[in-house]
């Protein structure tokens, strides 16, 4: 297990590349099991969420090739139905298995993904949705178990206590691509990933109306072919390395965003006072260095296009040191809040209030060694790391590695001082008991 040392209050310069969307590429990776036919993925992150999903995919007959840094072919002539607990628990995006195999075999059999630390993750609603498409939906022993022999087109409506489910619908999506009739899917999930899924289904035969709206009509195909199709960048890579330079009141580039698909983090920059400037002809977003103190804000993750939860702790970590009071509230994951203490050992000063943090924004943070426990908790405590004085220490970075490529490169390259070590390389008195 690795461990990042950072060395705070470097201020950061230059230009610095987003890559492909994880949350596009895993779904898209599941989605060539709707074909026997050859995909070609270009834009792919390399992250180990991708390759755990490359590894289940093998498992299930498919020909999975990396043949570019981020470039892979999959092949997928036959299928088998099951995927069982060893390797789904790795990942819980592996859910996402379930609506193209039931769509290529008309079965599956896939283990529940188990426990998440960002709270309670149900899959009611996909379980639903298949009934809904005729398919019989069972849970024993820890696997849904899906019949799909009555597969077929009918109306759902996948709205939840929290809006729209993001993997529910990528899944409902590629069932109904290959089930005879028309199926109509109101309160849809609109997330530029899932918006970037159709597009490669239509790519591969698929046929979808309302693509990017919350209504799709989707009229069920014989059978889709390969294709080739790149990523979509990454919203969230792409944000967090924004947040990067307005946390260190730097000048900072990032290209290969679709300013677009970013417009909450956008208008939450804007009401704090940080100075940006899109590009979009370019794909390219840049903040600038300031003097000014930036202000508090008031956010509300809710599903696409408002602001992202996958950005709530990112934003946590840059009103941590914004004097004022700022209100971030969980609309998603409600218990999502785990890099708070991390945080507090830093200096912060946020106190919870149900789903909100209450964040009263210092002027500095004191480098301190903290403990990562989600993907994005690490990212905000990587920024809070970058701002802070003095040194910062982060364990548990296998959580960052599954959702950003060479994070530390990047800041390294605009001058941060991020350094990967051996979890031997922790000062003695911090390493973890066992
Ligand atoms: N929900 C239900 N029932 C369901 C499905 C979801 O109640 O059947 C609830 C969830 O508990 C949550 C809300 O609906 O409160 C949204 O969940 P959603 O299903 O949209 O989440 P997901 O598809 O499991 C994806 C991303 C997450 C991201 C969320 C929300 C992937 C692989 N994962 O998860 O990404 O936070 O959408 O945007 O696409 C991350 O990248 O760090 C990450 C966690």
């Amino acid at each position: 297990m690795d461990v990042f040392k950072i060395e705070g209050g470097h201020s950061l310069s230059g230009t610095v590349e987003a890559g492909g969307a994880k949350n596009a590429a895993l779904p898209i990776f599941a989605a060539t099991l709707l074909t026997g036919g050859v995909c070609r993925i270009n834009g792919v992150p390399d992250l180990s969420d991708i390759r755990f999903m490359a590894k289940i995919l093998r498992y299930l007959g498919a020909r999975v090739d990396q043949v570019g840094p981020h470039t892979w072919e999959i092949e997928a002539q036959e299928v088998h139905h099951c995927a069982p607990y060893d390797l789904v628990r790795q990942m819980r995006a592996s859910i996402c298995l379930l609506g193209p195999v039931v769509g290529r075999l008309r079965r599956t059999e896939v283990s529940l993904p188990g426990g998440c630390v960002i709270g309670p993750r149900p899959i009611d609603l996909h379980l639903k949705g298949l009934s809904r498409l005729g398919c019989k939906v069972d849970v024993r022993n820890g696997y849904v178990e899906v019949d799909g022999s009555g597969l077929c087109g009918d109306y759902l409506y996948l709205g939840g206590r929290h809006g729209s489910t993001v993997t529910g619908s990528a899944n409902m999506i590629m069932a109904a691509v290959l089930a005879p009739g028309t199926t109509r899917i109101e309160s849809v999930a609109c997330e530029p990933e899932v918006v970037d899924l159709c597009q490669m289904l239509v790519k591969m035969g698929a046929k979808i109306h309302g693509i990017g709206s919350h209504y799709l009509k989707i009229e069920g195909v014989k059978e889709l072919h390969g294709c080739e199709h790149t990523v979509v960048p990454d919203r969230i890579e792409a944000g967090t390395l924004l947040l990067a330079g307005a946390i260190t009141k730097s000048s900072v580039t990032v290209q290969n965003v679709i300013p677009g698909h970013m417009r909450a983090l956008l208008d939450a920059m804007e009401s704090s006072g940080v100075p940006f400037e899109c590009k979009p002809d370019q794909r390219q977003i840049s903040v600038f260095e300031t003097r000014a103190t930036l202000k508090p804000v008031e956010i509300i993750t809710l599903p696409h296009p408002g602001f992202p939860t996958d950005l709530q702790a990112q934003m946590l970590a840059l009103m941590a040191v914004t004097p004022g009071l700022s209100f971030i509230t969980e609309r998603v994951y409600p218990n999502r809040f785990m890099h708070v203490p991390e945080l507090l050992r830093m200096g912060a000063h946020v106190s919870m209030e149900g789903a909100s943090a209450v964040v009263n924004g210092v002027n500095r943070l004191n480098g301190a060694p903290v403990m990562a426990s989600d993907l994005r908790a690490s990212a905000a405590l990587v920024l809070a790391g970058l701002a802070a004085e003095g040194t910062t220490w982060i364990q548990r970075i296998y959580h960052l590695d599954r959702g950003y490529e060479e994070l530390e490169s990047k800041l390294n390259l605009l001058g941060a001082s991020v350094e990967r070590l051996p979890q031997d390389a922790l000062p003695s008195d911090l390493i973890e008991d066992s």
